[in-house]
């Protein structure tokens, strides 16, 4: 039998075993403390962000920082149309509303122009997702919400191990959040962090984060707060996986690499642009006119494959009009190809072996 190639799986090392192993015969509690300060240290050193909080989720990272900055009923936030859902339930669960703005087709992201064009009184915030590493002008965008005076928080949620300009995705705004579930470079089952310019706003996310209590431990709430707290049993397998972050960045860019090299003459493929010294991707992605064909063609021959995000106003929960036209292109287009750093080159070769054979059986 052919051995199947999943579009995604996770990659889990001895290493992590063996933490774990460690960490639970140590007595730890599980809770958060030395593990999650000590993962929560590598992160910030690793994206030269100011501070960084774990939680719970990359989810809980986007609601702590909107929370953060006060964000909530009456405000208005202006987000992708095309990214993971979370986006835009962050903003609803804040009491805020979400504004969608369409993406730039260079690079799947916030197209600038038309997220200032939806800029109204009541918005408080634009929130930059950094689709699959890739990331728009942020010095145009940071700019341009300082003069508008508008927070920017960055959904950094698939850009860990990716730059722009040099500088860490998620460092650029107020706010970055940051994702670990198994779909990610570094995975902890799941988890996120926040990324944060300023001790205050870390200080409150903190805060936040642990029932609103004045100072960790104490039982008293000066504020309302959730428990989206982490935990070292996470921050064990976390740590071992920062502590090989440049080995997971390599495998992907080198994977991503063997695609374009071995697909990029097949007619009907298209690719976005890709500076690969500073993006890491997280998925292999292209764009492709037949795309439910060419997941059937794969699918038969024991691959898997996933297309890439519906339009999020268009979603049953969100259920809204509006003219999107770069984000329902590429929505109907974009197909993610197996993508997990444990594929083996063999793997790879497999997989444009089939994309080739759909194209030219
Ligand atoms: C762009 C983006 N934002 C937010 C999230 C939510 O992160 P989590 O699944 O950790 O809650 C994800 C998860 O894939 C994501 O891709």
């Amino acid at each position: 039998m052919v051995k199947p190639i999943p579009q995604m799986e996770p990659w889990y090392g001895e290493e992590e075993a063996e933490a774990l192993a460690a960490y639970m015969r140590s007595g730890g509690w599980g809770t958060e403390f030395r593990q999650t300060e000590h993962f929560e240290a590598m992160l910030r050193v690793f994206t030269e962000a100011q501070d960084c909080v774990a939680t719970t989720s990359g989810t809980a990272a986007l609601i702590l920082a909107l929370f953060a900055c006060d964000i909530g009923p009456g405000d208005e936030v202006i987000v992708p149309d095309l990214t993971m859902i979370a986006t835009a339930n962050a903003v609803r669960f804040a009491g805020a509303k979400t504004v969608f703005a369409d993406v730039d087709p260079e690079t799947l992201n916030l197209d600038i122009d038309n997220a200032m064009a939806s800029v109204t009184t009541r918005t408080r915030a634009i929130i930059h997702v950094s689709l699959n590493g890739r990331s728009n002008d942020l010095v145009r965008l940071a700019e341009a919400c300082r003069e508008r005076c508008l927070i920017l928080i960055e959904d950094a949620a698939q850009s860990l191990g990716s730059f722009h300009s040099g500088r860490h995705l998620g460092t650029w705004g107020d706010l970055g959040c940051l994702s670990f579930s198994p779909h990610k470079i570094v995975s902890t089952g799941q988890g996120g962090a926040v990324l944060a310019s300023t001790p205050e706003l870390a200080a409150k996310i903190r805060k936040l984060k642990d029932f609103g209590r004045v100072k960790p431990g104490v039982d008293v709430h000066d504020m309302l707060g959730f428990n989206f707290k982490f935990n070292d049993i996470l921050a064990t397998v976390g740590i071992e996986q920062m502590r090989r972050i440049e080995t997971r960045m390599e495998r992907k860019k080198a994977i991503w690499r063997q695609y374009r090299e071995q697909l990029v003459d097949v007619d009907g493929l298209h690719w976005l642009d890709t500076d690969i010294e500073q993006v890491t991707p997280w998925f292999m992605d292209i764009y492709v006119e037949n795309r439910e064909g060419l997941m059937a063609h794969l699918k038969s021959r024991g691959i898997g494959s996933r297309p890439i995000y519906p339009p999020i106003h268009s979603q049953p929960a969100y259920g809204l009009s509006g003219d999107f036209p770069v984000t329902e292109r590429f929505s109907t287009r974009g197909l993610w190809l197996p993508s997990s750093p444990r594929l083996t080159d063999e793997d790879v070769v497999r997989v444009c072996d089939t994309v080739r054979g759909f194209y030219y059986a």
